[in-house]
Order: structure tokens, then C-alpha cells, then sequence
């Protein structure tokens, strides 16, 4: 039998659409990953080791080579920046980042942007030359101008659900994100044909 690939899989919303692509591409991956409290779960058939990992966190252990391969959104690659090969867009968890405000927002000296995204934010608006400050938070940001931490968060939106039930709006839709395969890449070479195949299979169920 041939070594593990480690796989780092983002647990939350991606998962499901993750194991299902996997298992479209012929791997032999359990259902019911994130069901267990298990952190680490080996998949004999695939051959694969599943290391479910917070999804800002993919990155980090793909980076340092303890995941070989990992799935991850494009908003955690920008704003984290790792020393990663990115191989293949999957073309699932499909949303967009965008500045979102109260629909009455006027726009004021040095306004304050809160976000989970502090990198992607603060090179966005240095890019169009304004002045904002940064705030960073971890979750429900949506809570950031509702009750006036903020003028303006940057956050992901999907269905646009949670933007609706808050009465706040979209003021600008930044860029798409999707999720991507990743690597490392030392394990890239070192694991090529391995990394290939995964790559390869998940490739062909994309382009189906
Ligand atoms: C994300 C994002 C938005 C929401 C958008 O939050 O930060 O809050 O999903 O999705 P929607 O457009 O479909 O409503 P997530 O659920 O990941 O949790 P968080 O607020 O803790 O970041």
C-alpha cells in the first residue's frame, strides 16, 4: 500500500460539496466526515488521511506540510497569503466578497471597515486611494454596522440571506470566490503521480 495523502478538508459549509466532488472522482470517502468529533480520519480505500480543519486554517497546514493537499476558499488564500501551489479551481462554494453597508450609509472621513478579511480589505480600498480603518473580527460581521462598531464591513456573500434578515445591502460586489485544491510544495514533488491523480480525477468531474 502506498503512502497517506494527507488531505486538510475545511469543515463547515464546504464540506459536504468537498466529499461529494471526492467521491464523484472515485475516491472512497466516508459520508459522514464531520459527524464524528474525530480530527484526523483515515480513509483506507482512498488511501487518504482527512485532517477536517477550520477552513481559515487549510492554508496554514498545507503550507507547513502537514497536509499535502487541502480544499480552500479563494477568500482564505488572498487574505492569508501562504506559500502554497493552487491546482485546480472546484468550482463549488461559489460566492462573492463584497462592502456591505445600511442602506442609508453616507460616506464619512476615515470610516471604520470591519471584517474577518483585514488583508483583502485593507488592499481593496488602498487600491481605490481611500482611507479607512480596519477592524477584525471572526464572525457575524453582519452585527458590525447594525449596531455601530462600523460604517461598513467587508464580508462573503452566498445567498444573500443573512444580508436581507439584517437589512443591510450590498454596496459593491468585490470579486467571485470558489474553493481551490491546493498543495504543498514539497509534497508536490515528492508525491507527484499521488497529487496528479487527485488533481486529474477531481479535473475531469469539474469539466463533465
Ligand atoms: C458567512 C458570511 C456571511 C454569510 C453569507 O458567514 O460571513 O455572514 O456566510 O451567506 P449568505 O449570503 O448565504 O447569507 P458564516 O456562516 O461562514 O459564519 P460567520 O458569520 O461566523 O463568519
Amino acid at each position: 500500500m502506498s503512502e497517506l495523502l494527507k488531505v486538510a478538508m475545511p469543515k463547515g459549509r464546504i464540506n459536504r460539496p468537498a466529499i461529494k466532488l471526492l467521491q464523484d472522482a472515485g475516491f472512497s470517502v466516508p459520508d459522514d466526515l464531520e459527524e464524528s468529533r474525530k480530527l484526523v480520519i483515515t480513509a483506507p480505500e482512498a488511501q487518504m488521511e482527512f485532517i477536517m480543519a477550520k477552513p481559515v486554517d487549510v492554508a496554514t497546514y498545507v503550507e507547513y506540510g502537514v497536509a499535502d493537499i487541502g480544499i480552500v476558499g479563494k477568500d482564505v488564500l488572498l487574505e492569508e497569503n501562504r506559500d502554497v501551489y493552487e491546482l485546480l479551481d472546484l468550482n463549488i462554494g461559489r460566492c462573492r466578497m463584497s462592502v456591505i453597508g445600511l442602506p442609508d450609509w453616507r460616506p464619512v472621513t476615515n470610516p471604520r471597515v470591519a471584517t474577518k478579511y483585514p488583508n483583502v480589505a485593507s488592499q481593496f480600498f488602498r487600491e481605490k486611494g481611500q482611507q479607512v480603518e480596519v477592524i477584525k473580527l471572526n464572525g457575524s460581521i453582519e452585527l458590525a454596522p447594525l449596531i455601530g462598531l462600523a460604517d461598513r464591513i467587508v464580508d462573503m456573500v452566498e445567498t444573500g440571506r443573512t444580508l436581507k434578515e439584517n437589512g443591510l445591502v450590498e454596496l459593491e460586489s468585490m470579486f467571485g470566490i470558489t474553493s481551490r485544491l491546493i498543495a504543498n510544495r514539497v509534497s508536490y514533488r515528492m508525491k507527484n503521480s499521488r497529487i496528479q491523480e487527485v488533481c486529474d480525477r477531481l479535473q475531469e468531474i469539474i469539466s463533465e
